[in-house]
């Protein structure tokens, strides 16, 4: 049995373990441990005065451990998964038995505010352009709609999430956009104090213009348009340091990819076109823009290139769409487009994405045995070769 004073002493050394354990606990959104961010207020250690004393054996006090914690905001959506971790690293302590308890609040505005300011001054701006960035960026594009462009990133983004990338995704076709839906996301970004957490479905980080109700949208979306609104998207959400962005681009020629090139000058396009000649030809000036501005072509995609029918390949919308798109590429850039994919026509991708899950995943998030997913697993190894 400890006497009075060594308990005293044993819960002032409780109190430095816990509070260094807590430190090893990251906020699920900000990525960062929540003793750093200020979340952690007080941590009180008192000697257990009733309960199961003696649950571990006879050799283990108990105490009780009440951690007084600041969220960032209030209702915030991972606040259970904050405070389980929490609960996790006090309760599995092995040198007393303690029993977590919390007690949360949020913080001051001022506060917040400070802890915001703080951290977007570290990150600076737009944090994909910092030298060393790890990130590796996707940009889908294609000369016109309706091509798949949207599938094809959704998928993507969705594959390398389940290789284990740590994958973050943008919406960057303004005005059609479809990523909230082809992700099943109903809920809006958290704000905090301007600074915007990106929505996570299916293991990817989100954002869309269409996650934002009506009026604020417009205040979000003032200015010269598609070119801000990708810059926004860059420098007013965290992102953290994702192993690979994607990015949905909206259709056209020339302003989108020129504002990536600007935003993100280690952007790699990656062009999807169908095979009949007249998506291929728009496909073609969708990639010559990188005669233009200083970006890189990747790759060239075919989407819809047959559909499977008794065994039999049936080439619904002609062929070679493809091939062509990467040969003139290759010629009129100087170095090899290769085609990296050829996607079948499946009547399941439209039926997933109007059910709100990437078709290349199974219901428990993992890739499906599938041939379409089979074809993206293949794509995303080729392109963060
Ligand atoms: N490989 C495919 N098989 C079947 N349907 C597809 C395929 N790719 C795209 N689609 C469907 O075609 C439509 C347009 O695709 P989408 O990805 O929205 O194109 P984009 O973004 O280029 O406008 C959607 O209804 C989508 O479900
Ligand atoms: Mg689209």
């Amino acid at each position: 049995m400890l006497v009075q004073s060594d308990l005293e002493a044993f819960a002032r050394r409780i109190k430095s373990d816990v509070f260094a354990r807590l430190s090893k606990v990251i906020d699920p959104e900000l990525g960062r441990p929540i003793t750093d961010l200020g979340m952690i207020t007080d941590i009180l250690v008192e000697p257990a005065t009733e309960g199961p004393a003696q649950i571990g054996g006879p050799d283990l006090p108990v105490f009780d451990v009440t951690i007084y914690v600041e969220l960032t905001i209030e209702g915030c959506p991972l606040t259970r998964a904050i405070a389980d971790r929490i609960d996790a690293a006090v309760s599995s302590y092995t040198k007393a038995i303690l029993r977590p308890h919390q007690e949360v609040s949020s913080m001051s505005a001022d506060k917040l505010q400070s802890l915001v300011d703080q951290l977007k001054a570290e990150r600076r701006s737009n944090p994909f352009t910092k030298a060393g960035s790890k990130t590796r960026i996707f940009a889908i594009a294609s000369g016109k709609g309706g091509v798949g462009k949207s599938s094809v990133s959704a998928n993507l983004a969705a594959t390398f999430a389940a290789l284990g990338y740590d994958t973050a995704a943008i919406d960057a076709d303004i005005y059609g956009f479809s990523l909230p839906g082809l992700f099943g996301v109903h809920s809006q970004p958290t704000n905090l104090n301007g600074m915007l957490m990106p929505v996570t479905a299916w293991g990817v980080k989100l954002i869309s213009i269409g996650m934002f109700a009506g009026s604020e949208r417009a205040i979000l979306w003032r200015g010269p348009r598609l070119q801000r609104s990708l810059e926004q998207f860059l420098t007013d959400v965290w992102w953290g340091e994702p192993d690979v962005l994607i990015l949905d681009l909206a259709p056209g020629t020339g302003d989108m990819a020129i504002s990536v090139a600007q935003a993100l000058p280690n952007a790699e396009l990656v062009v999807v076109t169908t095979p009949q000649p007249s998506a291929s030809d728009v496909a073609v000036r969708s990639g010559l823009v990188a005669l233009q501005v200083p970006i890189r072509v990747r790759g060239v995609v075919e989407n819809m290139a047959w559909y499977e029918h008794e065994g039999e390949r049936l080439r619904i919308f002609g062929q070679g769409g493809g091939r062509r798109v990467a040969d003139r590429l290759t010629g009129d850039l100087g170095y090899e487009v290769p085609l990296l994919a050829q996607l079948p026509l499946e009547t399941d991708l439209r039926e997933a994405g109007e059910s709100g899950r990437p078709v290349v995943l199974g219901e428990d998030g993992k890739l499906a045995p599938t041939p379409m997913a089979t074809a993206f697993k293949a794509l995303a190894h080729r392109l963060i070769a």
